[in-house]
């Protein structure tokens, strides 16, 4: 996964509110426990999953939040936003990390803008003569839009042009300006010339769509109906499987219209699962992936460049109508087993009370439109595991969320088959048993997957791995749900795996 070290952030004020404690009101099981996959990669875009949704995008290397570090020939320095923003851009650091790191905001399929450390916008200076090169803009217009200019024999070579129609060049090591006419050697004497690195990509669904512009929708809606079909509901329906989880991104509350660069018409592939789930007798887990402004950073939160903006107010607000939207819509749908208010949330550009603060309105307006529903609230990534318990013990039908992946964190590397299997037996097992208590809200384990650090395993270890997670998981108060059906990636499409045989369930 992608690294995310901008977490841009606003202080959200408010009252703090009385919860009602009712003693074992979150106690209140479903009939049979859940068994569920994730329909992950469908209606909340990830290019890992579907890495051929991205191939026929213009310039496709150059989309929203891919890094960018530029090294001047002239003075085999770094460029910099000296102090990781708000002021000038440097050409003297000899190494490179978070200030001298770029991210992209793609205008068009050759234009764009480049966000720095702390959330400003390269651009040109208004003092002065108005060619000096800044970090200053939070709002970026004309001044702030750039063109990469590829040398066609060696990519990494790039100049970049200002709208005022001259390239910039690293004068000396401290003044970056945007004077440099169009003749260039390419060579290494030539000022207006950059060594280019990319790295750290975003695949997700602000990416896809504005990558593919006018063309977006079209493609989506071909996505929409190939990805997941009702055959997908079938297979389901052949399984022991009883649910789905899938993952929607905000804007599918405002379809058919919804702000660019999202396109509109997710949420009739919603409508359809739900006609799917009702005819196969599936039940419906509808999950908030991608908030606006992203909770988390990730591609899978529709995050534009690793930026983590919710949890404003607006955002807050915003957030509840939508959960408000689908359980108005779904409310009276039989398959309709439970709304996860938001997925992922992470600690450290979330704080714990306003994650509580939104989970308590998220909850009521779901409460508005079903009684019966279960309403689910992910803990924070990074987070303590039991964070949540106490605020959902006092919510009818609540539920926790944590997702367990032997993955991600270093303790996993050079593990064997045995000791990812033991930390299943043991470690997770007694975290599992931290989350579930007495009069506590529901426990469910809402992500995992039989993939894991250990190179070259056989069938047989991938079966004793997900024999392990199943039979731990299989404790969780609620239930579980595999990531994912759908994927390229083999060990992580339940639907290869329950063919191919690595799964029973
Ligand atoms: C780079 O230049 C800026 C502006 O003069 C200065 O404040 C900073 O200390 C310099 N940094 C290095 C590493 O030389
Ligand atoms: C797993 O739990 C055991 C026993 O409590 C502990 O010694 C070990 O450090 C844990 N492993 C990891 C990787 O955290």
């Amino acid at each position: 996964m992608a690294s995310h070290h901008l977490c841009k952030w606003l202080p959200f004020l408010s009252a703090l509110s009385c919860l009602p404690v009712l003693a074992l009101a979150a106690r209140s099981t479903p009939s049979s426990t859940i068994k569920a996959v994730n329909l992950g990669g469908w209606l909340v875009t990830e290019g890992w999953i579907e890495p051929s949704l991205f191939d026929a995008i213009p310039n496709k290397d150059f989309l929203d939040g891919t890094q960018f570090q530029f090294k001047s020939v002239t003075q085999q320095m770094y460029l910099c936003a000296e102090s990781g923003g708000g002021t000038i851009v440097v050409a003297n650091r000899s190494s490179a990390s978070g200030w001298e790191t770029f991210k992209l905001w793609r205008i068009t399929e050759s234009t764009f803008q480049f966000r720095v450390f702390n959330g400003q916008f390269v651009g040109l200076s208004d003092q002065g003569n108005g060619v000096d090169v800044v970090a200053v803009s939070t709002s970026p217009g004309e001044s702030e839009t750039f063109e990469i200019v590829v040398n066609a024999n060696d990519p990494s070579r790039v100049r970049i042009r200002s709208t005022n129609g001259f390239f910039l060049q690293a004068k000396s090591d401290v003044l970056v300006t945007a004077d440099h006419p169009e003749t260039t050697s390419w060579g290494d004497d030539d000022p207006s010339v950059f060594l280019m690195t990319k790295f750290g990509k975003l695949q997700g669904e602000y990416q896809v769509t504005n990558g593919y512009g006018t063309e977006a929708a079209a493609v989506m809606t071909e996505h929409w109906n190939t990805f997941i079909t009702e055959d997908d509901f079938k297979f389901i329906s052949g399984t022991k499987l009883n649910a789905v989880r899938i993952p929607v991104g905000w804007w599918i509350a405002s379809d058919p219209n919804p702000p660019s660069p999202f396109v509109g018409g997710s949420l009739r592939a919603l409508d359809n699962a739900f006609t799917w789930a009702d005819k196969y007798n599936l039940r419906v887990i509808i999950d908030l992936h991608a908030a606006p402004g992203s909770q988390n950073g990730y591609e899978h939160s529709a995050s534009r460049d690793g930026s983590i903006e919710w949890g404003t107010t607006d955002s807050i607000d915003q957030t509840v109508a939508v959960i408000e939207f689908l359980a108005a819509r779904y409310a009276q749908r039989q398959s309709l087993l439970a709304v996860e208010l938001l997925n992922e949330p992470r600690a450290s550009g979330v704080p714990l009370d306003t994650l509580k603060n939104y989970y308590q309105a998220g909850y009521d307006a779901v409460r508005k439109h079903t009684t019966s529903a279960y309403v689910i609230m992910s803990n924070r990534l990074s987070g303590s595991s039991t964070e949540l318990l106490q605020f959902a013990s006092g919510l009818s039908r609540s539920v926790v969320d944590v997702h367990y992946y032997n993955l991600y964190t270093d303790i996993f590397n050079g593990m064997t088959v045995q000791q990812n299997i033991d930390y299943v037996n043991n470690n997770r097992s007694s975290e599992l048993n931290t989350v579930i208590t007495a009069n506590g809200p529901l426990v469910f384990v809402g992500e995992w997957v039989a993939e894991w650090e250990v190179n070259a395993a056989s069938e047989e270890d991938y079966q004793s791995f997900a024999q392990a997670q199943l039979d731990v998981y299989g404790r969780a108060t609620f239930g579980w749900a595999y990531w994912t059906l759908n994927n390229v990636e083999h060990h992580w499409s339940l639907r290869w795996m329950i063919d191919n045989g690595y799964v029973s369930l």
